[in-house]
């Protein structure tokens, strides 16, 4: 029987790349990346490991459906900050789902709160993934060099109190394992029942600004607003028997190296 195909959005990018990784890694599926250039490097050095590169555009639905063809499970992410409201692209990964009888979506819609209804309501069978934040987002801009002092950093969140607990996933080592974990379950009845009920919630550490502070044990100083959020505690990573990357770990791999490199 020939491995299930497992198509990915997303897979020149952060999140998707995360998945398409550990599905490699797993080594029990074929793997369909979904890009809007498949002559990018990006695109080329994703089928130099045996990955099929197809074309497809959230905002052409006609385009994700064929790129759907086939597939036993989609990982689907929308892409914020362009012309074309997230809204419509996550109803387009939901209906081009539905239109190819795709059995399984893993969405990570991130808050979009109006998707989730949809994909809920569309009789999709569907997935959804909360990340919390993203432990790299401090290296792709909170972290910032003080413009007066280059020996010092500042660490900026600026709708946060430095005291509040933000729920944190190091994306690029575990998502792509969370994901790849939720298709291996998919078949399972109970686990698919647990995994259909409620949002997954996938961001197991909580760490301040503050606690971030003093883990990097630097100069830097959080922005001081006023502001809240809250966020549910990790309820299933554990079942599914993954351990994800602690803030004190990721701080130690990648950020005080990148803070040292660009001292
Ligand atoms: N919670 C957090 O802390 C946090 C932080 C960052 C991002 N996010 C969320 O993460 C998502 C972005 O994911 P990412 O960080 O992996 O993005 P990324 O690294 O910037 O990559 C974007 C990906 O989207 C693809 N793409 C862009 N427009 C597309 C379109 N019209 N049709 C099909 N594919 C398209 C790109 O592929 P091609 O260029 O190859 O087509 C690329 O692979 C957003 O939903 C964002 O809100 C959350």
């Amino acid at each position: 029987m020939s491995a299930k195909l497992v198509a990915v959005i997303g897979a020149t990018g952060t999140q998707g790349g995360s998945v398409v990784g550990a599905l490699l890694a797993h080594g029990g599926y074929s793997v369909r990346a979904i890009t809007r250039d498949t002559n990018s490097a990006k695109a080329q050095a994703l089928k130099s490991k045996g990955v099929q590169v197809v074309f497809g555009s959230l905002t052409d639905e006609a385009s994700v459906v064929k790129a759907f063809e086939g597939v036993y499970a989609v990982f689907g992410i929308t892409v914020p900050f362009t012309n074309d409201s997230e809204e419509l692209q996550g109803r387009n990964i939901v209906d081009a789902a539905k239109e190819a009888k795709v059995p399984l979506l893993v969405c990570l819609f991130d808050q979009k709160s109006e998707v989730d209804k949809y994909a809920r309501s569309s009789g999709q069978p569907t997935v959804i993934i909360h990340t919390g934040v993203f432990m790299e987002n401090l290296i792709k801009g909170h972290l910032q060099r003080d413009a007066s002092d280059p020996n010092r950093w500042n660490l900026a969140y600026p709708v946060l109190r430095p005291d509040v607990p933000l729920p944190l996933l190091c994306v690029g080592g575990d998502l792509g394992r969370i994901v790849v974990s939720i298709i291996d379950h998919w078949e399972d009845d109970t686990w698919k029942a647990k995994l259909t009920k409620d949002v997954l919630v996938a961001a197991p550490h909580l760490a301040s600004v503050n606690d971030m502070i003093s883990t990097l044990k630097k100069p830097v100083y959080g922005l001081v607003n006023d502001g809240y959020l809250q966020y549910p505690q990790q309820t299933i990573l554990e079942e599914l028997g993954i351990k994800t990357t602690s803030f004190e770990t990721y701080a130690q791999e990648k950020v005080l190296p990148y803070l040292q490199s660009n001292q």
